[in-house]
């Protein structure tokens, strides 16, 4: 059994550290897409998993198209090498639309595998893989009006990636939340926010109806001085290790329902926090596009919205 771990972009070596630290045995790498002879383990780093992937000597480029287009529609090209023969084959497959989505929107559910040529007579391809998005990415007609900073963009694709997101009224505490980019994300979506932050956000935010910001530290914030709330979201800068303990302390108090956290890295990658938190039952833990040096932790306790 072959899986194939593409890395995010500009994050090779945190995946092939993640992928030692599993035990994971890599046969080869492709530029960015890391191959093993084995069955796929989580990876945080990937931005796309390739499962139970299979390989083939091409003939020829109709030959190779006719292939693909045996086993699906759809497919989703990487071709860091040999770029030029793989495009051929490429158009001789069904268009995937990878159109900007207009947030909100759920993440396409049609099948989407994804394909290279290791050599130019050598094809390897996966008809099942991790990400909704071709190789991964995702790009959103942007809203360059509204939110004061750009870091709504990787809120928008936690939430377009977990399928939900908060609706008008739930109750939302977003950490760390200056400027007001997530804040404002949820206060459009009508849900009523308490943004902590000991940092005051733009004014036009929290002049938004439903937002209410406390000028605290998350980290002295007690849950039960909040109450129940349905969605705990954190960008709070911060070590990897003391928002563990952030997550643990509101998990164990059983007040949330659904958590998206940003995990932050300054320097090293903490791999053995990321793991703790991946270690975390129903948790998800994944790099995303609009992800820089970080990864974004998802857990939802409730299903259904
Ligand atoms: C990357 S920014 C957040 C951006 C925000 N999510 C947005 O969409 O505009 C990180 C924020 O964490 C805040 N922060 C750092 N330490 C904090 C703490 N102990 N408690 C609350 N906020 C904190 C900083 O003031 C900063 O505004």
């Amino acid at each position: 059994m072959t899986t194939a771990y593409l890395a995010a972009q500009g994050f090779l070596d945190p995946l092939q550290e993640e992928l030692r630290r599993a035990r994971v045995t890599v046969s080869a790498v492709h530029d960015h897409l890391v191959i093993s002879d084995e069955p796929a383990v989580a990876a945080a780093w990937a931005a796309n998993i390739w499962h139970d992937c299979i390989e083939w000597p091409v003939a020829s480029i109709g030959s190779a198209a006719k292939a693909l287009r045996d086993i699906q529609r759809n497919w989703a090209m990487y071709a860091p090498l040999h770029h030029r023969r793989a495009a051929l084959i490429q158009e001789r497959l069904p268009h995937v639309s990878a159109k900007p989505i207009v947030f909100p929107a759920n993440a396409p559910t049609a099948p989407l595998g994804a394909w290279t040529l290791l050599a130019p007579d050598r094809l390897l391809a996966a008809a099942a893989c991790s990400s909704p998005f071709p190789n991964g990415e995702v790009t959103f007609i942007e809203d360059k009006t509204g939110p004061p900073s750009r870091a709504y963009l990787k809120l928008w694709e936690a939430l377009v990636r977990l399928r939900r997101w908060p609706q008008p009224g739930e109750r939302c505490v977003d950490l760390g939340a200056c400027p007001g980019g997530w804040t404002y994300v949820l206060a459009r979506l009508g849900a009523r926010v308490v943004a902590v932050d000991k940092a005051p956000l733009d004014a036009k935010v929290a002049a938004m109806p439903g937002v209410e910001w406390r000028g605290e530290s998350a980290f002295g914030l007690e849950p039960e001085s909040i109450g129940p709330v349905d969605w705990l979201f954190s960008d709070v800068i911060c070590y990897p290790a003391r928002l563990l303990r952030l997550v643990e302390r509101w998990r164990a108090s059983g007040l949330v329902k659904n958590f998206v956290c940003t995990i932050k890295f300054q320097g090293e990658t903490d791999h053995e926090t990321a793991a703790a938190f991946a270690a975390i039952p129903q948790a998800q833990v994944l790099h995303l596009a609009h992800n820089k040096h970080e990864l974004t932790f998802m857990l939802c306790l409730e299903t259904g919205s």
